[in-house]
């Protein structure tokens, strides 16, 4: 595909302007979408290939943003791995068999991403069929869950705030804990390259809540892993996202397991985090409740990261984590306007 302005970001080469795309941007503060979902649960689309191509062209066409990312969801493989996955009517995911014991670990089925998520695969090919006819200058984010924040659902049973349930097991079965993060990482890094070949043009990681650990236990019981998936998912070529949030004491560890993106969030100023991670490119880092504010407000805060960016080659303009639902759709839209004018 012709170079775009993410691709060229994604590699630390110069744009015309800031690259910007939302995470979350094809979901529940879209009417297209949530006209989408009155139809269907979020599992029935993501079984969908060709609805899931549709719903992730529909913020491109809407907002103008500078990349797609494909609709699906982190905890798709935990259909074939046995746990047994559902979404509660407010969205919230629901997890029938979670991991309590180590047992748990030796039963879960071996999962081959190619055979039992060709959905999210097929998801894939037709979203970029669809992008090519439609918009062919954008490039399609492929992604998957990070093995922590997988394991932190699969343990937890559903969302968690302090994720006690999740240490708890990490301390007390150490043996255990490393085989369920093995499993994991050997698969959604193979999951992620198989996206690549299918089309993906990037792809992105998500280690959402790995900033509850410790630096010390994030070294230990989670960074090989990580390191292995991100192996994995480079053999494709495909440049990647390597994201988390309240990551401020982990940058450093978190470049060493991997990345050509770090994502990082609002709680850390864009150009403090960017001098320690180094030589690589950067995405983030609006708070996405900004978004619910005044437009001054969102105004300067765009100003703020843009002027610490300092217009540097491996900027990709993002929020620090995903779109709010409740955020108006015309805000969204600024901001791409905004970022797209001032940079
Ligand atoms: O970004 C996009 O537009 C692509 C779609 C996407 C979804 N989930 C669809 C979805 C992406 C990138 C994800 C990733 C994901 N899923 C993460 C990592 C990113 C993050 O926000 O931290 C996580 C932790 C999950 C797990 C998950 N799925 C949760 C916690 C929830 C419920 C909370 C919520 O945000 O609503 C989901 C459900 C989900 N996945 C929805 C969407 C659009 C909302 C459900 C609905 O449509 O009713």
């Amino acid at each position: 595909m012709p170079e775009s302005r993410f691709l060229a970001a994604c590699r630390r080469q110069p744009t015309d302007r800031t690259p910007v795309w939302f995470m979350r941007q094809a979901g529940r503060y879209m009417p297209e979408y949530r006209a989408a979902r009155a139809q269907q649960s979020i599992l029935e689309i993501c079984h969908r290939p060709r609805l899931v191509a549709q719903i992730s062209c529909q913020p491109v066409e809407r907002l103008g943003v500078d990349a797609a990312i494909v609709f699906a969801d982190i905890l798709l493989p935990f259909e074939p791995l046995g746990l047994g996955l559902s979404y509660n009517s407010g969205g919230g995911p629901k997890i029938w068999r979670p991991i309590r014991r180590p047992a748990d670990v030796d039963k879960l089925e071996a999962v081959d991403p190619a055979r039992h998520l060709g959905h999210v695969i097929d998801g894939v090919r037709q979203t970029k069929a669809a992008l090519a006819e439609r918009f062919p200058t954008t490039p399609l984010i492929g992604f998957g869950g990070a093995p922590f924040t997988l394991a932190s659902y699969a343990i937890e049973g559903g969302t968690s705030k302090n994720f006690t349930t999740t240490k708890q097991f990490m301390y007390d079965h150490p043996q255990a804990w490393h085989l369920l993060m093995e499993k994991l990482s050997r698969l959604v890094g193979r999951l992620l390259a198989l996206q690549a070949q299918a089309g993906a043009d990037a792809l992105q990681l998500f280690d959402s809540w790995v900033g509850c650990l410790s630096v010390n236990d994030y070294r230990e019981y989670v960074l090989p892993h990580t390191r292995r998936a991100i192996e994995l998912a480079s053999e494709s070529g495909a440049p990647i996202i390597h994201f988390g949030t309240g990551t401020a004491t982990l940058l450093e560890a978190m470049v060493e397991a991997g990345g050509d993106v770090i994502g990082v969030d609002w709680r850390i100023p864009l150009d403090e985090a960017w001098a320690r991670i180094g030589p690589r490119a950067i995405q983030g880092n609006l708070d996405p409740a900004v978004l619910l504010g005044p437009r001054p407000e969102i105004e300067r805060a765009i100003h703020d990261i843009l002027r610490r960016a300092g217009g540097r080659p491996g900027h990709i303009f993002n929020l620090g984590h995903g779109i709010l639902p409740e955020t108006p759709v015309e805000r969204v839209k600024s901001v791409v306007e905004m970022v797209h004018t001032k940079a």
